[in-house]
């Protein structure tokens, strides 16, 4: 079964978003204790200000992260993927705080020169968490750099393809565009779940079911109720 991560380390397994033994900085110690609350309070304050800039709203981060452990699960991750998964994944547009202003939030569907300047934002999530130790955060990295990579190859940024892409940005990209067809945005409107479901299962016209994995297509039809019951 393919791993989202490295194993880790038996002491990091306690906590997984800590940083793990033998990568401590110094005056950073090892943490005999866990520190979940203060990696809880910086996911918490990124989010909020990423959701500030982000016209997705201040849910969808989140639930990304809900829905892809979903799938992740069904996928055959062990628990403590999971969960490192679900932290990670809410990161995932992280960098759209470092787009120009004028850039987010048209009702109107962005002209080439402004298409490309959103799709920076995965090259600007990464290098905004490139340096993190913790797991969460390093995970976070990759899917900020990988989530709108298509298994077909028509992807950005790297026009990466299969399982080139790896197995973190495969199951985030199934969730964002699950979660953006349900959410209102400024240019449209939310669909049910199942108009959700067939668009991305059947395709239409603008998103192909090509573009993603189709081992995750299948969890995601299997797992549909539990993704279905996730609160909005
Ligand atoms: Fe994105
Ligand atoms: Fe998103």
């Amino acid at each position: 079964m393919e791993r989202l991560t490295s194993p880790l380390p038996d002491q990091a397994k306690a906590c997984a978003f800590c940083v793990e033994p033998g990568q401590e900085q110094a005056g950073i110690a090892a943490r005999p204790a866990c520190v979940c609350d203060a990696h809880d309070e910086a996911l918490e304050g990124l989010v909020a200000r990423a959701s500030q800039v982000d016209p997705e709203g201040p849910d969808h981060p989140k639930r990304v992260g809900q829905i892809a452990s979903i799938l992740g699960e069904e996928v055959g991750l062990p628990a403590e993927e999971r969960d490192l998964l679900a932290r990670a994944a809410a990161l995932h547009d992280i960098g759209k705080m470092a787009l120009p202003e004028g850039v987010l939030g048209h009702r109107d569907v962005l002209d080439e020169e402004g298409r490309r300047q959103m799709e920076r934002h995965t090259l600007l999530g990464a290098s905004i968490l490139a340096h993190a130790k913790a797991p969460w955060m390093r995970l976070a990295g990759i899917i900020a750099l990988t989530h709108h990579e298509r298994w077909d190859g028509s992807g950005y940024p790297a026009g990466l393809r299969g399982e080139d892409i790896p197995l973190a940005g495969r199951l985030v990209a199934v969730a964002d565009v699950y979660d953006a067809l349900r959410s209102d945005r400024p240019y449209k409107d939310a669909q049910d779940h199942e108009e959700a479901l067939q668009r991305i299962l059947q395709g239409d016209g603008r998103i192909a079911p090509s573009q993603f994995d189709p081992v995750i297509l299948a969890a995601l039809r299997r797992r549909d109720a539990d993704i279905a019951a996730v609160p909005r």
